[in-house]
């Protein structure tokens, strides 16, 4: 029988407490280390959602990038569930412009706020534009006019504050090739983020939006073309829409209303179609229209019904706004002056021939 002293036995209780102290030290220890470890591997890993074409389009602007995880997943997943029901498609208007004129750019963006404001049944609202605006200063490109950089500047509010999508496009393939970068090179490089639509509506700036329900009804009011499907009629026969496949090498100016759809197709292919509204189309050509059809309403023959949804203006030789012989030149500056207040606007416009 071993006989323990006072001091062996508290010398004993006292190592077994050191032990079991250093234990739980090393085990705390060791548990942070793994959640930290699980932290590090949950931001290592890709977003769930990498496979839209918004999302891959790598550069440019922190804007989309930065917004991209809120209202825009929930309006994609929530406006996907009911595409099979008629047209009520996934769908986005577009507007695009390849020189940047801060009035074209204020119409775009009062075409917007019209937009957001006259409740569209269109969930989606795109701008595209060169890359190179979000870089002004770059030794490669002219430094961009003050009046541009406020007008552009004007547009990032505008895109938080009326859900625009801003699309950067990177057009050194088209520059370094020797063409111009035109609207419809920017179209043609940029349309393979439309892929995640059923079908993306470009019409032309400026211009300006007399009714929203109307210009939505080239969405809704009858079947649209979309992709390629040979067992559907209206995909390849449609009294309405009138197949116009883009040229990039020929056509500098798009057609001011165009209708586009771009698809996977498998096999790593992709498929853009683009069409045109039939304009002989009774009821259906007016929707969006050029100056010449929109009345002015002190007009004795005035009537409702057929004002078009959209006009857009057309340009003279110098690219400025023709406002001869427009009725809606007057309502369009002051639309402007009120989306971008504080921007100079007139030698912009104002030195037209009369
Ligand atoms: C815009 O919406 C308002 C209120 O919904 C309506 O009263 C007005 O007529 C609409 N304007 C146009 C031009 O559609
Ligand atoms: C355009 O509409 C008119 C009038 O309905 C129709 O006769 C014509 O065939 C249409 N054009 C095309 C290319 O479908
Ligand atoms: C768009 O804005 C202009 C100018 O403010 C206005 O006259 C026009 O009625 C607006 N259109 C819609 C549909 O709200």
């Amino acid at each position: 029988m071993v006989l323990l002293t006072l001091s062996t036995a508290s010398s004993i209780i006292s190592m077994g407490v050191i032990f079991i102290f250093t234990f739980l030290l090393f085990l705390s220890g060791y548990v942070l280390q793994q959640q930290s470890v699980r932290s590090v591997q949950q931001a290592l890993k890709p977003p769930p959602d990498s496979s839209y074409p918004l999302a891959r389009h790598g550069s440019g602007s922190t804007y989309r990038n930065a917004r991209r995880d809120t209202s825009y997943d929930q309006l994609y997943h929530g406006s996907s569930n009911d595409r099979q029901k008629g047209n009520n498609g996934n769908y986005a208007y577009v507007q695009l412009l390849s020189t940047p004129d801060p009035s074209n750019i204020c119409s775009a963006i009062l075409f917007f706020h019209n937009l957001s404001k006259n409740g569209t049944a269109v969930q989606d609202r795109l701008f595209m534009y060169p890359q190179e605006w979000d870089q002004p200063s770059s030794s490669k490109n002219k430094k961009l006019s003050k009046p541009v950089s406020k007008a552009i500047s004007l547009l990032r509010s505008a895109s938080i504050k009326y859900n625009i999508w801003l699309l950067p496009i990177d057009m050194t393939a088209a520059t370094s090739a020797g063409y111009a970068p035109t609207d419809t090179k920017l179209l043609r490089l940029g349309q393979i983020q439309f892929m995640q639509y059923d079908s993306v509506l470009y019409v032309q700036t400026p211009g300006l939006l007399l009714d929203t329900g109307k210009l939505d009804d080239l969405f809704l009011s009858r079947p649209l073309p979309q992709r390629y499907d040979q067992n559907r009629r209206d995909s390849w026969d449609n009294e309405a829409w009138i197949s116009m496949p883009l040229k990039a090498e020929r056509d500098n100016a798009l057609p001011p209303v165009y209708l586009v759809t771009v698809s996977n197709v498998g096999a790593g292919q992709v498929e853009a179609r683009g069409h045109i509204p039939n304009g002989t189309l009774p009821g259906f050509g007016q929707l969006a229209a050029g100056p010449g059809a929109a009345q002015p309403s002190k007009d004795d023959i005035y009537d409702e019904d057929r004002q078009p949804g959209y006009v857009f203006f057309e340009h003279d030789r110098d690219g400025h706004v023709r406002w001869a012989g427009n009725p809606l030149y007057g309502t369009w500056r002051a639309g402007l002056r009120e989306v971008c207040d504080g921007l100079d606007l007139d030698d912009d416009i104002h030195d037209d021939d009369l």
